[in-house]
This record gives structure tokens, sequence and C-alpha cells, in this order.
């Protein structure tokens, strides 16, 4: 029994370019964001408001939101990560639909990712839930290392109803379960998933898979078995982050539409639309096109 709609969001232009060295320009992820709108994503994290500092590739936030304001579409969900009130404060004037506030069940990849502890990182993002409540945007709560952790290895669920506990008592409306090692296999996602589902429907849950050991798409299948119906994916398989060495890429947009398609199950994507500026991304990059739907497909 599964959805028969899913809602992709689409966070390339944010966790796939962010670990990136070479420097992006503006209007390279501004067309990156077109092209996918274009391709019929209407849902995506555009960039992150945190420091210059710890992710160079986001640095240009502001300008890019900018740029997205001179053409913004209505229809779409323009989202932005906000670790504390000085990101919501700089996000808040370019007027993104959505904030992400991102916390993560593993202490040690708290520290590493955001500079303090799970609880020091409620304390921070309860202010900018209540501030985005108030400005009437939204609000979803990320949880980095819900299965396994670069630094603390396996994570138990229980530290994952914990996080999703807080997260919501402080006003997240949607609860983001990221293996952001890509190391979980199904029987663990579906125990992080029941974790937070003790404390958010599953209807306010997406899953958010690195495919470093092969298992997003496996991971994504027993997700949708529990009903969600959601999922953070990036085009042409982009991403990684800088504070978990070795992680490489989220689980690719194509192959998961390709998958979804092939279920029956509808996304509102063109697919051949979606390869087209997945190769273009790659190209420009320089990089082979992590997803093997685009891979396939451009052979033929
Ligand atoms: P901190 O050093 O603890 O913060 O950083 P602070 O309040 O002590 O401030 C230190 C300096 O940073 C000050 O500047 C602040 O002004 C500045 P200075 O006086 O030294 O010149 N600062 C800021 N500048 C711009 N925007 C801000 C901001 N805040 C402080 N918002 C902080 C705390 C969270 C800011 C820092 O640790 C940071 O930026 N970390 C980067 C986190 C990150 O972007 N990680 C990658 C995204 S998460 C991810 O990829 C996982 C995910 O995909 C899911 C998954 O796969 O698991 C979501
Ligand atoms: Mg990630």
């Amino acid at each position: 029994n599964y959805p028969a709609k899913v809602q992709i969001i689409e966070v390339s232009p944010r966790d796939g370019l962010q670990n990136e060295k070479q420097t992006v320009p503006t209007k390279i992820k501004f067309e990156l964001i077109e092209g996918l709108i274009n391709a019929g994503v209407n849902k995506l994290e555009a960039t992150s408001f945190v420091s210059p500092k710890w992710v160079p590739q986001m640095g240009d936030n502001s300008e890019l939101m900018q740029l997205i304001n001179q053409s913004r579409r209505p229809e779409v969900c323009y989202s932005v990560l906000t670790p504390n009130l000085r990101g919501f404060e700089n996000a808040l004037v370019l007027k993104p639909d959505e904030v992400v506030i991102f916390g993560s069940a593993s202490e040690t990849f708290s520290q590493k990712n955001i500079n303090c502890s799970i609880d020091e990182s409620i304390e921070r993002f309860a202010p900018v839930a209540e501030a985005a409540k108030a400005a009437g945007i939204k609000v979803r709560g990320v949880i980095s290392c819900t299965v396994g952790c670069p630094y603390e290895g396996e994570i138990a669920p229980s530290q994952v109803a914990y996080v999703t506990k807080r997260l919501v008592e402080i006003g997240a409306e949607h609860i983001g379960i990221a293996d952001t090692i890509g190391v979980g296999t199904p029987i663990k996602v579906q125990n992080a998933l029941k974790a937070a589902m003790q404390y958010i429907d599953v209807k306010d849950i997406s899953g958010h898979f690195h495919d470093t050991y092969g298992q997003a798409l496996a991971n994504i299948l027993t997700s949708l078995s529990l009903g969600v119906a959601q999922y953070d994916t990036s085009v042409a398989g982009l991403g990684g982050c800088p504070y978990a060495k070795g992680a490489t890429g989220n689980v690719a947009t194509e192959d998961v539409v390709y998958m979804l398609h092939g279920m029956g199950i509808e996304t509102g994507i063109d697919l051949n639309k979606l390869i087209y500026v997945g190769q273009q991304i790659s190209d420009f990059l320089g990089r082979a096109n992590g997803s093997r739907t685009a891979k396939a497909l451009l052979a033929k």
C-alpha cells in the first residue's frame, strides 16, 4: 500500500553544492534552480544561511535569493537552512517560504556540524521557529545521523525519538529523517522512522537518504511502505555534508523519479527534462553524472 503521490524536495542547490570546492557562480545556481522548476520541481532547498567561514559555497545566499526574487515562481516552495537567529534574520528579508532547522541524533555530529550540543541546538532553534511562525513562514526540522554517525557509529532510535520530540515541542511542523552518511539499511531506517512517528504524523515526515552504500532506493521503498510520501533528493546525485567525512551524494532525483513513476506513483516531474538539467550541472562541475537512470537513458 504505497502513497499515490510523492513530494520531491530537491536539495541539489544546497546539499548538492555546499561541499563543492570550486566556486559555483550564483548565476549557475540560479539556472540550476530554474531548470529544476521547469522540469516540474515545486519544492527545493535553495541555499543555507550558515556561516560563510564554515561553508564558503553558501556565502552567496542573499545574492541568490535576490536573483530568485526577481522572477519568483508563486507555485514553488523555496526553503532555506537557518541554524540560528542570525541566519534566520538574514533570510527573513528575502522571504523564504520555509526555513529548515537542522539538528542531529548524534551528540558528536551536532558539535562538528553546528558547534553545539543537541540540547543547545534546540535552544538556538526555538527562537527561530517562533520568529518564523510569527512571520508566516513554515518550519521544517531535519535530523542528521538518524541511523549512523561518522563519529559515533550506530545511533539508537531512542535518540531519534528524543530529538523529534524536542523539535516538535518548539514548533517544527515537519521532521526530516536523514541518513547523512548513507549507512542505513531498510530495517534500521524503519526503526528510525517509527521512532519519529511516536511524535509526529507520518504525513509530516520526509526521508533524506545519502547513497554512499547504494542503499538509498531500498530505504525509500521501505519508507514508502510506512506511508512516508516526501523525499529529499538531489539531481545527478550531487551532495554530501562537509562535516561527514566520506559521505557521498544524496540519492539522485532521476533514479527516485524513475522508480516512483515505474510504480505508478506521481511526482509531477518530467524525467527527460530533469535528466537534461542533471547533465548540465554535472558538465559544469566536471563530474560524472551520479544518476544511474540518467546514464542509462543518455546512452540510448
Ligand atoms: P558558531 O561559530 O558556533 O556561531 O557557528 P557563533 O554564534 O559563535 O558565531 C561565530 C561567527 O559566525 C560570528 O562571526 C558570527 O557572526 C558568525 P565572527 O564574529 O567570527 O566574524 N555567524 C554567522 N554568519 C552567517 N550566518 C549565520 C551565522 N551564525 C553565526 N547564520 C553555526 C554556528 C551554525 C553558524 C556554524 O557552526 C555553521 O555555520 N555551521 C555550518 C553548518 C552547515 O551548513 N552544515 C551543512 C548543512 S547540514 C547537512 O548537510 C545535513 C543535511 O543535509 C541532512 C543530512 O544529510 O544529515 C541537512
Ligand atoms: Mg544531507
